[in-house]
């Protein structure tokens, strides 16, 4: 069942997401909803506080481009992207690599605004999946970018607050009107 998109400046979008220590029947089913509302919205990932939940779970699926990362690495083997995906993930740890990349990034809690990011280029993530097991994926181009993106949503960081302060005087209108909106959703 698609669910309701929670949008900015919504404050579960800021909150510290919760670990997930079982994983219940409830967690599979919000995992099996969040696939299924990111890929209504044409959404590249989507994080529990996005759909008004606070635990460390998040999805992403960008089999949409198989070209769209060098490599995978997943517990150090060679693996086929597009095969893992879409890939629902628990309790995300970073270890972001040095080199840097910008890039355009939108977000499905902020309809209609985009901006470029700067980013770790490669990663390596460590994480949980629905069966308790723990791997460890290597990668970098969108795949990376995505986990980056999605692991800050858990721990309430957005990608506006990744911005330049340039960037973010551009967007003043639109995160003004994306505030009235959210205000008005709210009293109906
Ligand atoms: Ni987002």
């Amino acid at each position: 069942m698609p669910l309701k998109i929670v949008r900015y400046p919504d404050p579960v979008l800021r909150a510290k997401c919760r670990p997930v220590t079982e994983v219940t029947p409830e967690v599979r089913r919000l995992a099996a909803d969040m696939i299924e509302t990111m890929r209504a919205a044409n959404g590249v990932g989507l994080a529990a506080p996005q759909v008004g939940q606070d635990v460390q779970l998040a999805v992403i699926d960008v089999s949409h481009n198989p070209k769209c990362v060098s490599f995978l690495r997943v517990n150090g083997e060679p693996a086929d992207m597009s095969a893992r995906m879409p890939v629902i993930f628990l309790n995300p740890v970073l270890e972001p690599g040095k080199d840097k990349e910008t890039d355009e990034e939108g977000c499905l809690s902020f309809p209609r605004l985009r901006g470029d990011i700067r980013r770790s280029a490669s990663l390596k993530v460590t994480f949980q999946t629905l069966d308790g097991a723990t791997q460890t994926w290597e990668t970098d181009g969108l795949l990376a970018r995505a986990f980056q993106h999605e692991t800050d949503h858990l721990n309430g960081v957005l990608f506006i607050d990744r911005m330049s302060a340039a960037a973010k005087v551009g967007l003043k209108r639109k995160l003004a009107r994306l505030m009235e909106e959210w205000a008005e959703d709210d009293e109906a």
